[in-house]
């Protein structure tokens, strides 16, 4: 319904509405990040631009939203790298099992300037371009029995992001992947339908997974990234000294949206135990152990991410 002023460019008094959505609510770090992005912007450029954020998945799920950013009816989006593998096969390095086993080393990895830079080297997409990663922190298994092993994985259902290598480390784990979007995630929970999932710890606390699924093994086999991206067709759009200063708010952004990570992150493991959330502490070499020949293979077949993952490989020092 707003797509007739999108495509003119024009909203009130002249100026362009810029459409930003993310799946996640307003209480969560990336939203914080999206208001101090259109803060910043509306602050130089508040007469040319007004910056319209859509939370909690209202313009449809991540996965849809894509095709928006293609056509440009959508101009920014936070989205899950595992999400944009299907699209930009680079990506699917953070779905790599382990990859990453530190979250300083990840963190200190993704907020380099340069890495986007590679991004956009290694990419073969031209419908959008990442602008900056914000942390998702750790994701862990979690599931309504208790998981102390591998062991407790074998035979069940668990749902991943849809991603071709999720659903490959599942299998390798003896389980069935599920691919499913994130918002169904708690409905399936709870109706049995899917017998665990994984994420980090604000999924429990915030999506209230922890409710229909109260057993959380730090195995730790992922540190997924989510994408800021922006439209190709919008950001071609903007002057030179427009697109600095998106750019611009984008780092702003980053900024906020690490800082409120480390301290809802915190807040949400003492949210959760009061909700009667059991996190468990398993051997994560055993997990690891299961999953690591996929590396070869996954790097056999897509030599995208050859590079960082070399770079990736070293800055955890294995
Ligand atoms: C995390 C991540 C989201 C993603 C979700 C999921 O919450 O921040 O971008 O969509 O996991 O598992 O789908």
């Amino acid at each position: 319904m707003f797509s007739t002023f999108l495509l003119t460019g024009c909203g009130r008094g002249g100026k362009q509405e810029v459409i930003v959505s993310l799946n996640q609510q307003e209480v969560h770090p990336e939203y914080t990040g999206m208001t101090a992005f259109k803060n910043y912007i509306e602050s130089r450029l508040g007469e040319s631009f007004e910056i319209k954020i859509y939370p909690n998945g209202t313009l449809g799920a991540n996965e849809k939203v894509l095709e928006q950013i293609k056509q440009g009816t959508v101009h920014f989006l936070v989205v899950s790298a595992a999400n944009l593998e299907p699209i930009d096969r680079v990506y699917a390095l953070f779905s790599i099992p382990y990859v990453f086993t530190n979250e300083a080393v990840y963190e200190k990895f993704i907020t380099d300037p340069e890495f986007v830079k590679k991004l956009i080297a290694n990419s073969t997409n031209t419908s959008f371009t990442p602008l900056v990663a914000f942390t998702s922190g750790t994701r862990n298994f979690y599931a309504r029995t208790p998981i102390y092993s591998v062991a407790d994985l074998v035979g069940k259902r668990f749902r991943v992001q849809a991603s071709p290598v999720n659903v490959a480390m599942m299998q390798a784990f003896g389980a069935t992947a599920v691919p499913m979007t994130f918002s169904e995630v708690y409905t399936t929970l709870q109706r049995g339908i899917i017998d665990g999932a994984e994420n980090n710890e604000l999924a429990l606390t915030l999506n209230k997974h922890g409710e229909v699924a109260p057993y959380y093994a730090y195995n730790m086999h992922q540190m997924c990234p989510d994408m800021f991206i922006g439209s190709n067709k919008f950001l071609d759009s903007l002057t030179p000294s427009q697109r600095q200063v998106f750019e611009e708010a984008a780092k702003e952004a980053q900024r906020v949206e690490f800082d409120a990570w480390h301290k809802q992150i915190e807040e949400a493991k003492a949210q959760a135990k009061a909700m009667g959330v059991k996190f468990i502490q398993v051997d994560i070499k055993e997990f690891r152990n299961k999953v690591l020949p996929l590396h070869e293979q996954f790097l056999g077949d897509n030599p995208a991410i050859r590079s960082l993952y070399e770079e990736a490989v070293v800055a955890n020092g294995l």
